[in-house]
């Protein structure tokens, strides 16, 4: 198992990022944990208030597409660890603004594994660079098979191709110069702190609110769903346990149609706010088709399991649970990030 000083998480105060940030303060106090985020419309330091006091954590605000400034912060902190999740993340975004995906992706990125490289050429030893991908790289499944680490690369958006990209670019970083990184590529996270432009936390929240519910094109693409701690004890394992230069796929082995997501979800919130049963249904509305909408993705998660034994602990029922207890408990949070911004957004995407 490797060990560290000072890691550096970037986009830690986003969905994922947030969960791996809590968990690596408070598991390691031996290490020092700095946050880098940039706080786009996606980050918010709600998401880690009870963390943040914590003395080996420290938040930097800065913008990783800054050359200057990310090259200045690794001299001056003498990182050991990264671990990239900062990124532009979300799919219907990246086929309005294509660019911000390409600057963020893929030069911010490339910035972090060339200020990595600069500092440690002269000694790898106990240095890692990790990347946080996706399964999106390796585009859409038919109605059968499932994504391995050997499954070829075939992004079909903006936001997959960048991230296809700066996924080629770490790989390359490490057979040209050597830098030792480990990369995993997950599946659909769900759970608190989720951004309500999602799937899921916009459909919580426009039921919350008596919104109608956008399901595109029919309804019948499948994703995999995992609940978010489970990635983050995933990220930890394979950070610590995970072989240079290794890929591995992380995956809920849980497929759902998203009509049937749906129809739980709707279910579910019904009980919860003591509605009649099928008035969050009776919201679903059938809306025009994402472009170059994946029809499916799953995951083969069984190299991470048999090399490190990770497999997910947290059932879809219970996640889901948990995660709409956690909006209903958390309402101020929501009220906060669903405005300004978010409404123009939500008007050009769904008017
Ligand atoms: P998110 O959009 O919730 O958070 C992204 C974070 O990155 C935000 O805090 C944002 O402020 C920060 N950020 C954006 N641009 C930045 C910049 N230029 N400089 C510094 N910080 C910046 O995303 P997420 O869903 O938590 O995803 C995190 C990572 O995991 C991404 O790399 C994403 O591609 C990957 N991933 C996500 C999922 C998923 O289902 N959400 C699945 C697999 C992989
Ligand atoms: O697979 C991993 C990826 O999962 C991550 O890399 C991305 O960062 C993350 O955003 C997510 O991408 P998706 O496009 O799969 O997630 P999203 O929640 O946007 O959509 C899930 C499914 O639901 C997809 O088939 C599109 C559909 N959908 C989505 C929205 C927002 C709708 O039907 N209506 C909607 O309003």
């Amino acid at each position: 198992m490797l060990n560290f000083k000072k890691i550096l998480v970037t986009g830690g105060a986003g969905f994922i990022g947030s969960h791996v940030v809590r968990r690596f303060v408070l598991n390691y106090k031996q290490y020092h944990i700095y946050n880098l985020d940039t706080l786009t419309y996606a980050g918010n330091l709600e998401n880690l208030k009870d963390v943040e006091k914590c003395s080996n954590y420290t938040f930097v605000k800065g913008d990783i597409n800054d050359i200057e400034f990310v090259n200045e912060l690794f001299m001056k902190f003498n990182f050991d660890g990264v671990i990239h999740l900062a990124a532009e993340s979300h799919v219907d975004r990246s086929i309005a603004n294509p660019l911000t995906f390409v600057k963020t992706n893929v030069i911010g990125t490339m910035n972090l594994l060339n200020a990595a490289n600069d500092l440690w050429k002269k000694d790898y030893t106990n240095k890692r660079f990790y990347h946080i991908s996706t399964d999106e790289v390796y585009g859409s499944l038919g109605e059968k098979g499932l994504f391995t680490e050997l499954s070829p690369f075939a992004p079909n958006s903006p936001y997959s191709a960048s991230k296809a990209s700066s996924n080629h670019f770490v790989r390359a970083y490490g057979e040209t110069y050597g830098l030792p990184y480990v990369i995993t590529n997950c599946s659909n996270n769900y759970g608190p702190n989720h951004f309500p432009e999602k799937l899921i936390p916009l459909f919580i929240n426009n039921i919350m609110n008596n919104k109608s519910l956008p399901v595109y094109g029919d309804g019948n693409y499948t994703r995999d769903w995992l609940y978010v701690e489970d990635h983050a004890k995933a990220i930890d394992l394979v950070f610590h346990k995970g072989k240079n230069h290794e890929t591995y796929n992380v995956g809920g082995f849980n497929e759902w149609r998203n009509i049937e997501l749906v129809k739980v979800l709707c279910k579910l919130m019904d009980k919860k706010l003591k509605r009649p049963s099928g008035s969050s249904e009776a919201l679903i509305t059938f809306v025009k088709d994402r472009p170059g909408h994946d029809l499916r993705y799953a995951i083969d998660a069984t190299k991470i399991n048999e090399e490190l034994g990770w497999k997910p602990e947290v059932t879809f029922e219970e996640g889901l649970e948990k995660t709409v207890n956690w909006y209903l408990e958390n309402q101020e949070w929501l009220n906060n990030v669903v405005c300004g911004d978010y409404l123009n957004y939500y008007k050009k995407q769904y008017q």
